[in-house]
């Protein structure tokens, strides 16, 4: 399928505005792509019992496959604290689940105002699978 990087970085940027962490004061947004096509956004949440904090890409994939979506295609993320904020290995790990079988998992970041587009396997060669 072919998308819009802008479009969807823009997403997860407005979804960054949304992020409760008091904690790290680190904002994550994540703009993600699923299968039919639509956006699904989320930010990172914090909590007092540090553990129980949800990094801003699991937030948004686990809306859309919530929602009914079977696959994710993209993932956009966004932190106003870092450039190119990449994907925790937790998050990686469940990209790898939802990942298409017929389309690489695109992983977007932003670095200085310029996208960088890569390969969800860039981030984790030789993942685990059943
Ligand atoms: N965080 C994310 O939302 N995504 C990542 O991939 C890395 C880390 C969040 C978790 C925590 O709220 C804050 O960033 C600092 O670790």
């Amino acid at each position: 399928m072919t998308y819009n990087y802008e479009q969807l970085m823009n997403s997860a940027k407005e979804a960054s505005k949304m992020s409760y962490s008091p904690f790290s004061r680190f904002a994550v947004g994540a703009g993600v792509l699923a299968g039919s096509g639509k956006i699904y956004t989320g930010c990172n949440i914090e909590n007092s019992s540090f553990g129980m904090t949800i990094c801003a890409e699991r937030c948004a994939i686990f809306k859309a496959i919530s929602e009914g979506e079977k696959e994710i295609l993209a993932v956009a993320i966004y932190s106003p604290n870092a450039d190119n904020c990449y994907p925790c290995g937790a998050c990686r790990q469940v990209m790898s689940e939802f990942e298409s079988d017929s389309a690489e998992l695109e992983v977007i970041t932003e670095n200085l105002g310029q996208l960088e587009v890569r390969k969800l396997s860039e981030f984790l060669p030789f993942g685990f699978k059943i």
